[in-house]
């Protein structure tokens, strides 16, 4: 089975919850593995050559979250090769707004470490800062899922 990875930088635990419901609904597809930005071992992803990486983006401060950012440049200069498909999703407060990824889009365009990446995205919103996610929020990861496992299968 091809290999997904998903990394978070989660402050609350909201980011990762999700990442983890995406990977549990990969699962069928491909072997998965969730970590965090700050402790997964950059090596260790190379080694696993994984067809894709799933990047949870925080909105903090009208800003991508610069922890994924920075964990994005730092795979760049660590890969020999890159991951053939990227996919990212979102979480924030307030009220989404297509420009908001515009920030992390570029940040994707830049980084040589990636292939293909998916045009489908998720964008889910917490309730509080500290969450939980607004009610109802299900159904769009399950679509997003469906899109996802498309996207890297193509
Ligand atoms: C310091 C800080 C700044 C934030 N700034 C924004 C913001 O500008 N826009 C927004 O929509 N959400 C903002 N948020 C909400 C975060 O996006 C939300 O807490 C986060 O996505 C939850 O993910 P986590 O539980 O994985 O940390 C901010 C949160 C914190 C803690």
């Amino acid at each position: 089975m091809e290999k997904v990875w998903f990394i978070h930088n989660t402050k609350f635990g909201n980011s990762e919850k999700i990442a983890n419901e995406l990977a549990e609904k990969l699962k069928s597809n491909f072997e998965v593995e969730v970590g965090s930005a700050k402790e997964v071992d950059l090596k260790a992803i190379g080694n696993d050559k994984p067809i894709a990486l799933v990047l949870a983006a925080r909105l903090v401060a009208f800003q991508i979250d610069a922890g994924i950012r920075k964990f994005l440049k730092k795979l760049t200069n660590t890969l020999a090769e890159p991951i053939p498909k990227v996919a990212v999703f979102y979480t924030h407060a307030s009220p989404w707004a297509d420009k908001k990824k515009k920030q992390m889009e570029k940040a994707l365009k830049k980084a040589t470490c990636i292939g293909e990446i998916c045009p489908e995205y998720l964008e889910v919103r917490m309730q509080k800062i500290e969450g939980p996610a607004e009610e109802g929020y299900e159904p769009k990861v399950d679509e997003f899922a469906i899109k996802l496992t498309s996207f890297i299968q193509s």
